[in-house]
């Protein structure tokens, strides 16, 4: 019984994965499969003890990203055609198929400036992982490609952050360097958690990418920009 169901959803995800490959495979902006896969392993590894739905936490772990405006463009967005095609295709139960749509629908840092955030827990495991992955070693290597791939520079030591983006602000905004990203998104994440496991691995990564920037500014001798960095910190 308990094998059966466990071979179900293993294969449910494999096929849902197949999905997300072919929306995602060409994504260079740090939106890869290798993102979702990450996602998706993360957060089963914080659901560990709580009281989910595997299945429907898998599903939006998955599909979070298969909308995004940065890939289908904002009014597309909001249709979330590419999850309801899949969830379709896929799953018959629609308590399940609604709290996947409901939840991928309020998961996104631009959302969240706007005060959006979801409400069942497996929405919130799920936003979690997400925003994890934007922290610590792979929010900076994502931070570099996705700087790359839009010709923008990663230091520049005359453009200060403006560290209270509105919500249209952050999405529109294409001149940021990667390292005033850092600043403006990625040190806010750790106060963003909305489950407590994430909240020990928040800080983990966090702490990383301050040593990151304190080290970035000793090489590169910008006591200016130490300066400012301890100030943030205060
Ligand atoms: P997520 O999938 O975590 O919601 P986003 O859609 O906001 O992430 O962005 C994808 C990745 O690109 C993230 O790692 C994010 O930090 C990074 N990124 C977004 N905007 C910028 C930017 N202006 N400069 C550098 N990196 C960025
Ligand atoms: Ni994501």
């Amino acid at each position: 019984m308990i094998l059966s169901f466990l071979m179900d959803i293993m294969k449910l995800i494999d096929d849902v994965k197949k999905e997300v490959y072919i929306l995602l495979n060409n994504e260079k902006s740090g939106h890869g499969m290798d993102h979702i896969e990450r996602v998706l392993d993360l957060s089963i590894k914080l659901s560990i003890g709580l009281d989910i739905n595997i299945t429907t936490l898998s599903l939006i772990a998955l599909l979070h990203d298969v909308d995004d405006y940065k890939i289908v463009g904002i009014n597309e967005a909001k249709e979330l055609v590419n999850a309801k095609r899949i969830l379709n295709k896929y799953v018959n139960d629609l308590d399940i198929i609604n709290n996947v749509l409901d939840s991928i629908s309020k998961i996104g840092y631009s959302k969240r400036l706007e005060g959006i955030k979801p409400n069942s827990l497996e929405g919130m495991i799920v936003s979690d992982a997400d925003m994890l992955d934007a922290m610590g070693a792979f929010g900076i290597t994502r931070s570099i490609s996705y700087a790359l791939s839009k010709n923008r520079k990663i230091f520049d030591s005359s453009i200060y952050p403006n560290l209270n983006l509105s919500s249209d602000e952050y999405k529109n905004k294409d001149n940021t360097t990667m390292v005033n990203h850092i600043f403006e998104k990625l040190l806010k994440l750790k106060d963003l958690m909305l489950t407590k496991n994430a909240k020990e691995e928040a800080l983990i990564r966090h702490q990383f990418m301050v040593d990151f920037l304190r080290e970035y500014f000793r090489e590169l001798n910008q006591r200016d920009w130490l300066l400012y960095l301890e100030d943030y910190l205060k």
